[in-house]
């Protein structure tokens, strides 16, 4: 089998390449682990920034989000309670797009089958061999059969989890991490969102957010202790904190609640995310925290980069942006890297805070929800910064 890219991970980010690549008449092999059910109903964030929703529309694959998905000109802030609105439409003309990532990741797989795929699922065994030849090769095994792909390069969207970033030789990558010592316990309950816009609730009995996924469907973020298990959290507690931690300015209306898991919260990134032909997108290179949903967007921030870099080599024959993959993806990473941790670090309870950290919190909070200047450096990071 020959391919001119190798795709591994039918996340966003594999997902999206390839129909970058097809529309730039480049041809690619996308292939998943997983089955199609499970990567099309798995929970995660649901916030598109604003770029990010042209360039899903500039791809023809923008259709049933504009139908569906819920613009916001605004996201608030609480303070204990006390409620603040920044308003991007004021500030930037600029909105985000609530839209779950399960429902992208619908709209791209339907896509890719149409554009005649190929995009296998539950393969196996999944390796990456001569990568700093002008051929390298995935091997994998999908329905008994063994498969030897060739490619002129592999594109590692296999998430954190997966194997092409492990395939790197030793000394290579340099590794920049840190763990956040509480999670986010994540809830979606029949319940109408509190307001039209996000809340982001900084709360003495720790953060909430309250965001959804339409307007009878509520998404609901609680922190909590890190990797505590669901069973710690019945729905009256959750409930109760959800009443506590938005304070009196909203009501919130109880229901039915379908679905609750806890994830963990981590900063992570490695340099570099290039290596002979093969390119790591995504997850697979780094993970932000929850706090601004900034993984999907980053995600699809470096696909449009690789796809760029692709169509100069294959229509111009360059090879610098080739080259310069990593170091144009990690100006934006460390970005989104630097604000995801900001954004966490003033809005939760930390066990080793002091005294003088509420108050420096506070006031941070108080700043960004009072001065023009602060409110419109938060708004263009949060609406996401123009892709070039
Ligand atoms: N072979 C094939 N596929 C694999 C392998 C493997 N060895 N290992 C993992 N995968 C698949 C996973 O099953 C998953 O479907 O790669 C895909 C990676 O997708 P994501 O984890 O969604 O990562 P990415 O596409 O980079 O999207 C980033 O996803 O994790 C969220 O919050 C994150 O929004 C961000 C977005
Ligand atoms: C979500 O809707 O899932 C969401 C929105 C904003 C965040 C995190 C998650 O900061």
């Amino acid at each position: 089998m020959r391919t001119q890219v190798g795709i591994i991970g039918a996340g966003p980010a594999g997902l999206a390449l390839a129909r970058m690549l097809h529309l730039q008449g480049i041809s690619s092999v996308v292939i998943e682990n997983r089955s199609r059910d499970y990567i099309e109903n798995r929970i995660r964030a649901g916030l598109i920034e604003h770029w990010a929703a042209d360039m899903l529309t500039d791809i023809g694959v923008g259709e049933r989000m504009k139908r569906e998905g819920l613009v916001h000109w605004g996201t608030n802030f609480a303070i204990n309670g006390d409620i603040h609105r920044i308003d991007f439409k004021a500030l930037l003309n600029k909105r985000i797009t609530i839209y779950g990532q399960q429902e992208v990741v619908k709209d791209l797989v339907e896509r890719r089958i149409a554009d005649g795929g190929p995009l296998l699922f539950e393969v196996d065994g999944v390796s990456v061999h001569d990568l700093t030849t002008d051929r390298p090769k995935i091997q994998f095994a999908h329905e008994g059969q063994a498969i030897e792909l060739e490619c002129d390069f592999i594109a590692g969207c296999d998430g954190y989890h997966g194997i092409t970033r492990p395939s790197f030789p030793d000394g290579i990558l340099n590794v920049y991490e840190r763990d956040y010592p509480f999670g986010w316990l994540g809830i979606l309950a029949e319940s109408p969102p509190p307001d039209h816009d996000l809340i982001y609730s900084y709360n003495d009995d720790g953060f909430a957010l309250y965001t959804m996924r339409s307007p009878t469907l509520a998404r609901l973020y609680l922190q909590c202790d890190h990797d505590e298990h669901v069973d710690a959290w019945p729905d009256a507690r959750i409930w109760e904190n959800l009443h506590k931690r938005l304070g009196g300015a909203r009501k919130l209306q109880e229901g039915k609640i379908l679905q609750k898991g806890v994830t963990a919260m981590r900063s992570f990134v490695v340099e570099p995310m290039q290596y002979g032909r093969l390119f790591l997108a995504g997850d697979s290179a780094h993970i932000v925290p929850p706090t601004g949903a900034k993984g999907m967007n980053l995600a699809f921030a470096d696909v449009v980069m690789l796809s760029r870099a692709l169509d100069g080599f294959y229509k111009k024959q360059r090879t610098d942006l080739i080259e310069g993959y990593s170091k144009a993806c990690l100006k934006r990473v460390w970005n989104a890297q630097r604000f995801s941790w900001w954004m966490t670090q003033i809005m939760h309870r930390f066990p080793d805070e002091t005294p003088f950290d509420r108050r420096r919190q506070i006031s941070d909070l108080r700043y960004i929800t009072s001065s023009e200047a602060a409110m419109k450096s938060l708004a263009e990071q949060y609406v996401g910064l123009p892709i070039d």
